[in-house]
């Protein structure tokens, strides 16, 4: 088959390239390393309880954006699923985001907004001048109180690193709402895929002009769409790591994985709740997800659940990159790339996009769009620009 563009990646930005480009006529083929297309959005149903689980850590759809709000409604329609978390901190479960339910929960309260925002504003008063690290960035936010008791066990586990030994840009805000409201997002639209991750990634490729390719390594050699073969002859959509494609001649890009311990339990339900964080440094995981409560309106069985706990680590080599670590050295490495990116792209019409090619944490909402203003700004200068002989 012939090829006017070659997408490497088919998660959420590599789909909408592909999908954006087969509808303007171009032949796609998109190359994919894993058994199954999607990139990290992917889920499948457990097999014993038919219940949904997210592969690759729990997705929830999210967006302000009308245009990736109607462009991912080509695909599937959302149901009207709202994200709520709750914390368990030393034996007492409260709601997140921190809110005035939370606040007069912890210091046995009842307090009205104003008179929370003024204690808060007190206890961060504690910090002056400019946060040494991580820990003192957020009690200059919300107060060591709050921070101890919900901030500091989860992010030492999220980084495996003591908060004071973490930069304080680690954090910007941390947000504390004085009402009631404990809804996880402020998006205009939210919702989860009525029919599943799995039918909305495989409805975007679902066009006679788009091949996908799996189990198919763009950087190993030996097949028909490796980079050694494609390079400088079919333009290219790279949404891999950017580093193992310039085969990390400055170094490794740090990143932050995740481990899932997933269960079959012979209870109808286990917690109550899609997400309970863990907040106490002495227990292990990062929180708890429990499937069924993503989708209440399935008709999924009342006698067992399926339970995921998640751990948090720094990836090494083999593992799957979740995070970007951000240390300076990392930045610095990025800028060294970012540099060989410009020059890929001019010479031999490599385009870099997505999470992993821009070393950059997206949301779904935010790599769709990325997308769409790649095949908006770029799309014709990649492909009408004929590669210099060198
Ligand atoms: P990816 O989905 O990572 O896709 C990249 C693809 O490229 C992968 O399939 C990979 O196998 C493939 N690839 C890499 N190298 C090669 C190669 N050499 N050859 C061939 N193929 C290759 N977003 C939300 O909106 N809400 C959430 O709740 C949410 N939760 C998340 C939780 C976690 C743990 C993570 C990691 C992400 C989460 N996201 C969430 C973000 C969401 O997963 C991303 O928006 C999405 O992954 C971005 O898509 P992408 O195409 O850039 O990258
Ligand atoms: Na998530």
């Amino acid at each position: 088959m012939r090829a006017d563009l070659v997408v490497v990646g088919s998660g959420l930005f590599g789909l909408t390239v592909a999908q954006q480009a087969a509808e303007r006529g171009l032949d796609v083929v998109v190359v994919e390393r894993r058994d199954h297309l999607g990139g990290n959005a992917w889920s499948e149903l457990e097999p014993e309880t038919g219940i949904e689980v997210h592969r690759y850590g729990a997705h929830l759809f999210h967006t302000s954006n009308e245009r990736v709000w109607r462009y991912v409604n080509r695909f599937t329609s959302f149901t009207d699923y709202r994200h709520r978390v709750w914390s368990v901190r030393a034996g007492e479960v409260y709601p997140l985001p921190i809110n005035l339910g939370t606040i007069n929960q912890f210091f046995r309260s009842a307090l009205g907004p104003a008179e929370a925002r003024d204690l808060v504003a007190r206890q961060a008063a504690e910090i002056a001048g400019e946060p040494a690290n991580l820990e003192e960035k957020a009690i200059s936010l919300i107060g060591r109180p709050l921070y101890e008791a919900f901030v500091r066990g989860y992010t030492a586990k999220q980084w495996q690193t003591d908060p004071t030994r973490l930069p304080a840009s680690v954090i910007s805000r941390l947000p504390v709402r004085y009402t009631y409201d404990n809804r996880y997002f402020n998006d205009t639209w939210e919702g989860l895929p009525t029919d599943g991750y799995a039918a909305w990634l495989t409805r975007m490729v679902d066009h006679p002009r788009i091949d996908v390719r799996l189990e198919t390594d763009f950087l190993e050699a030996g097949h028909p769409f490796s980079r050694d073969t494609v390079r400088g002859q079919v333009p290219v959509v790279y949404t891999g790591p950017v580093d193992r494609y310039f085969d990390h001649v400055h170094g490794a890009l740090g990143w932050r994985t995740l481990d899932f311990a997933q269960e079959v339990l012979p209870v109808g339900d286990f917690q109550g709740a899609p997400v309970l964080n863990y907040a106490d440094d002495d227990v292990p995981h990062t929180r708890i997800l429990e499937f069924r409560h993503f989708h209440p309106e399935r008709d999924y069985p009342t006698d067992r659940t399926v339970v995921v706990r998640e751990y948090s680590r720094f990836a090494e080599p083999g593992d799957e990159p979740y995070y970007p670590v951000n240390t300076p050295t990392d930045r610095e490495r990025l800028a060294a790339y970012r540099t060989m990116v410009e020059a890929e792209r001019t010479r031999h019409q490599v385009a870099f996009g997505g999470r992993l090619g821009s070393y950059q944490y997206l949301d779904m909402h935010m790599a769709i769009a990325s997308a769409l203003r790649l095949v908006d700004n770029d799309l014709d200068d990649l492909l009408g620009r004929v590669a210099p002989r060198l």
